[in-house]
C-alpha cells in the first residue's frame, strides 16, 4: 500500500449537513425542509438563473481563469483595485490557499473554538497545528485570549466574522484595537461569509483597514446572501502582494465559468440581496418571539442563523426534528451538546421548524 503523509491520519473529514433527498428517501417522507447549512431561502437571483442558462451554450470552453470580468464589477463596487481580488471555488478553497501559502511544517494558527472548523483543516493538512482559544462566556471572540497566544511560530490568527456557530460579532472598534496589537509578521484572516446580513451598527467595514494594515485578507462569499451556494464562488480581498502570491497557488481554472456568470449577474441585482436581509430579520425575530415563548435560550445572531439551547442531547433533537421533515445542525459538532444551530428561512419553513420543535421538546 502507498503510504500516505502523516498529517492526514488526524484530518477528520467535513460533515456536511444532510441533503434534502437523502431524508426523504431514508425516512420515507415527501416534504423536507432543510435549514442546516445557512443556505438562502429564496434561491437566487433569477438574473443569476438567467446568465447560467446563457451560459450553457458555452459549456465546452475553459473558465476565464482571472475572472476578468466579474473581478472589474466587483473592484468598482467595493471600490479597490481589481488586483486586490482573489476568487475562488467558495471562500473554502481561498482558506487552503492561503494555508498553502503561507504554513510551513511546524508552524501555528490561531482561531476561537467553536467556530468554523474548515480553518483547522487547512492548517492542518499544511502539517502546521492550530491552537484553540475557547470563545468568551458571551460567545465571541477573545481576541486578548488570542493575542497572549501569539509566539514566534504563529503565522495566521483566523477570526470568524460574525462567527459560525454563534452568530456573534467583533465591533469596529474592537478590531482596530486588536490589529494594532497583532506583529506586522502574523496574517490577521476575516472570515466574512455572513457579511452582508451582518453589516449596520457596530459591525466593521474592514476594508477600510486595509489601506492601514498589510497584514489583512477578508474573505467573502457569493454563497449565502447571492444564494449561489450550489455554484462555489468565493473572494478574497487583500492588498496587491499578498493577493499576488495566492494567485501563484490558486489553480488556473478554480472557478467555474457558470458561477462567475451567475455571480456577475448577481451581483447586479441588490434588490434581491436587500429582500434576503429583509426576510431574514423578520425570520430572526419571529424566531425570538418563539424561543422566548418556549423558554428557550438563544444567542442574538448578526446572521441567517441562530443557536438555540434546547437543554438536552442535541443529537437526540436533531434525530427527532429529522423525523418530522426538518434538518437542521445538531451542537455537538462544536462541543456545544444541548444546542442547535438553525437557518433562518422563509416564514413558512420558520414556522415548520417551530411547531416541529414544540412536539419534539414536548416528549
Ligand atoms: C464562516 C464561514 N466561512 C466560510 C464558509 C464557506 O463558504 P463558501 O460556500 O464560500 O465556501 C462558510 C460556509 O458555511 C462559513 O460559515
Amino acid at each position: 500500500m502507498v503510504k500516505h503523509r502523516k498529517a492526514i491520519e488526524t484530518l477528520e473529514p467535513y460533515r456536511p449537513g444532510k441533503p434534502i433527498s437523502e431524508v426523504k428517501r431514508e425516512l420515507g417522507l415527501t416534504e423536507v425542509i432543510k435549514l442546516a447549512s445557512n443556505e438562502n431561502p429564496l434561491g437566487c437571483s433569477p438574473k443569476a438563473v438567467e446568465a447560467i442558462i446563457k451560459w450553457t451554450q458555452e459549456v465546452s470552453l475553459y473558465p476565464d481563469g482571472n475572472c476578468t470580468e466579474l473581478k472589474g464589477a466587483l473592484a468598482q463596487r467595493l471600490n479597490v483595485e481589481p488586483e486586490q481580488l482573489l476568487f475562488g471555488a467558495g471562500s473554502d478553497q481561498i482558506l487552503e490557499i492561503i494555508a498553502q501559502t503561507y504554513i510551513n511544517p511546524g508552524d501555528t494558527a490561531i482561531t476561537c473554538w467553536p467556530s468554523f472548523s474548515r480553518y483547522e483543516a487547512a492548517i492542518q493538512v499544511m502539517d502546521g497545528r492550530m491552537i484553540r482559544i475557547p470563545l468568551t462566556r458571551d460567545y465571541r471572540f477573545d481576541l486578548n485570549g488570542i493575542l497572549n497566544s501569539i509566539t514566534d511560530t504563529t503565522r495566521i490568527i483566523w477570526i470568524c466574522n460574525p462567527n459560525n456557530p454563534t452568530g456573534t460579532i467583533i465591533t469596529a472598534e474592537e478590531l482596530r484595537a486588536f490589529l494594532e496589537k497583532v506583529p506586522q509578521n502574523v496574517l490577521v484572516v476575516l472570515d466574512e461569509a455572513y457579511y452582508e446580513y451582518a453589516r449596520c451598527g457596530d459591525y466593521p467595514e474592514s476594508i477600510e483597514l486595509l489601506k492601514q494594515y498589510n497584514n489583512v485578507i477578508i474573505l467573502r462569499t457569493f454563497s449565502k446572501a447571492y444564494g449561489l451556494a450550489g455554484l462555489r464562488i468565493g473572494y478574497a480581498i487583500s492588498n496587491k502582494e499578498i493577493i499576488e502570491l495566492l494567485n501563484r497557488v490558486r489553480g488556473p481554472f478554480n472557478v467555474n465559468a457558470a458561477a462567475q456568470a451567475a455571480a456577475l449577474a448577481a451581483l447586479d441585482d441588490q434588490e434581491f440581496v436587500q429582500r434576503s436581509i429583509q426576510i431574514n430579520q423578520e425570520g430572526k425575530e419571529y424566531l425570538y418571539q418563539a424561543f422566548e415563548e418556549m423558554g428557550l435560550e438563544y444567542i442574538p445572531t448578526h446572521t441567517n442563523f441562530i443557536m438555540v439551547n434546547v437543554g438536552r442531547n442535541s443529537l437526540e433533537v436533531f434525530r427527532d426534528l429529522l423525523y418530522k421533515g426538518v434538518i437542521i445542525r445538531s451542537g455537538d459538532i462544536f462541543d456545544m451538546d444541548n444546542w442547535i444551530r438553525v437557518t433562518i428561512g422563509t416564514p413558512q419553513q420558520n414556522r415548520r421548524f417551530i411547531e416541529a420543535l414544540k412536539e419534539v421538546l414536548k416528549r
